[in-house]
């Protein structure tokens, strides 16, 4: 049996915290709705002790999706973030409330200043205290993946004990590799596994190095239950793991993973393109699942093969995504059968060999010329050549 994947979306949290993608409340509730659609799990709707407006757009997510769909928001481990979070989500059928604390040296030492244990019973009395307002509370342990193992354990540990219900494994600067990554998931879940089975192993991975995706999928097939992604990638930085590729990859390969998600594929690339419109960011056009590019095809050889079988060159179709088909790019490059193809997709009859080359080498001088050829072009030729011949 296929194990089921939590997916958590942060787009409205990490991935706002891009610069220049701040959204108005309108927009950030247009997004939840679409999120609802695309079924994500849980929406990590903002962090709303920064400013009254994040906490207001956070409680107007509650309102428009919140009856259906896990809500939650981000804390750090002080009693004034935790009650903001629980003000603003409380009205949710399903609220969770998200706590994060640094476990790396660095964040102890440099970024609190603090003993190990000191951070330590700051992570224990924020669940404790969180635990008397919610059932449901994730411990995120930031900068995981360069904190020394046997105290980011212990500090595991100490908040399943205070009442954790969901761990959540940070890769917050992006410096993890997939197999070291996959290793620290592998034995924190072996770990977990022995001292409360129930509770969900997560993972957050930023993408510094350009291996969100990759540490993700390491971390699915060590056992981690939940993900943490964005839309588009967006986040921090380099951004977070992409939900549209993470999922995808799930689907795809469910067999190498034996997991998949809830998610409604179809609705990627509408989602995609919402995010993309109301941040005013745009898609890069060779990103994997959602780019313009993505199934797009220019070159003959992988014309020729398409037409004669999709599997050839596609590992997974369009319509998976919410595209509406793959696309054959005409250029020089193209060769005669993607030409032909274009020409009888209009509607027009090539001709017997003779004309039929005669019309292919007029589309080669044209594809010289203007590097990409269009419906209209291809209208143009067919059309010129026959008055030309007639
Ligand atoms: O990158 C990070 O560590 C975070 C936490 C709040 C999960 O965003
Ligand atoms: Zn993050």
């Amino acid at each position: 049996m296929s194990r089921k994947i939590i997916v958590l979306d942060t787009t409205l949290r990490d991935g706002e915290q891009v610069p220049g993608a701040k959204l108005n409340v309108y927009q950030k509730v247009e997004i939840a709705k679409q999120l609802k659609r695309l079924n994500v799990d849980i929406i990590e709707a903002g962090f709303p002790a920064s400013s009254a407006g994040d906490f207001h757009a956070v409680q107007e997510i509650v309102r428009s999706v919140g009856d259906s769909v896990t809500i939650t928001a981000l804390a750090r481990a002080v009693k004034n973030d935790i009650d903001s979070v629980y003000e603003s989500i409380k009205l949710a059928s399903n609220p969770l409330i998200h706590i994060v604390l640094g476990t790396s040296n660095i964040h102890v030492e440099k970024k609190f200043n603090r003993s190990k244990d000191a951070i330590m019973q700051m992570g224990v009395d924020a669940v404790k205290y969180a635990k008397t307002l919610l059932p449901n509370v994730q411990y995120s342990t930031e900068d995981a993946s360069r904190s020394d193992f046997e105290y980011l354990w212990s500090t595991i540990e100490a908040v399943v004990r205070a009442g954790a219900t969901m761990i959540n494994v940070p890769d917050t600067v992006g410096f993890a590799v997939p197999e070291e990554f996959g290793e620290l998931i592998r034995k924190l879940n072996d770990r977990l596994k022995n001292l409360d089975d129930s509770v969900v192993l997560s993972v957050h991975c930023h993408n510094d190095l350009g291996l969100a995706t990759a540490n993700t999928l390491s971390a699915i097939k060590n056992g981690a239950d939940k993900i943490e992604c964005t839309i588009n990638g967006l986040g921090e930085r380099a951004g977070n793991a992409s939900l549209e590729e993470v999922v995808m990859g799930l689907k795809v390969r469910e067999l190498h993973y034996g997991c998949h998600t809830d998610i409604r594929t179809k609705e990627l690339l509408k989602t995609s393109r919402l995010v993309s419109h109301l941040t005013g960011l745009d898609v890069q056009v060779n990103k994997a699942i959602t780019g313009e590019n993505a199934f797009a095809h220019s070159s003959g050889i992988h014309q020729d093969g398409l037409l004669k079988d999709k599997n050839v060159y596609e590992i997974m179709s369009p319509q998976d995504v919410g595209a509406e088909s793959m696309e054959m790019i005409l250029t020089a490059r193209s060769g005669r059968h993607a030409f032909k193809n274009a020409v009888e997709k209009m509607g027009f009859e090539p001709g017997d060999a003779e004309q039929f080359e005669s019309l292919f080498q007029k589309f080669l001088t044209l594809a010289d010329a203007k590097k990409e050829v269009y419906d209209h072009d291809v209208f143009y030729l067919v059309t010129s050549n026959s008055r030309a011949e007639g």
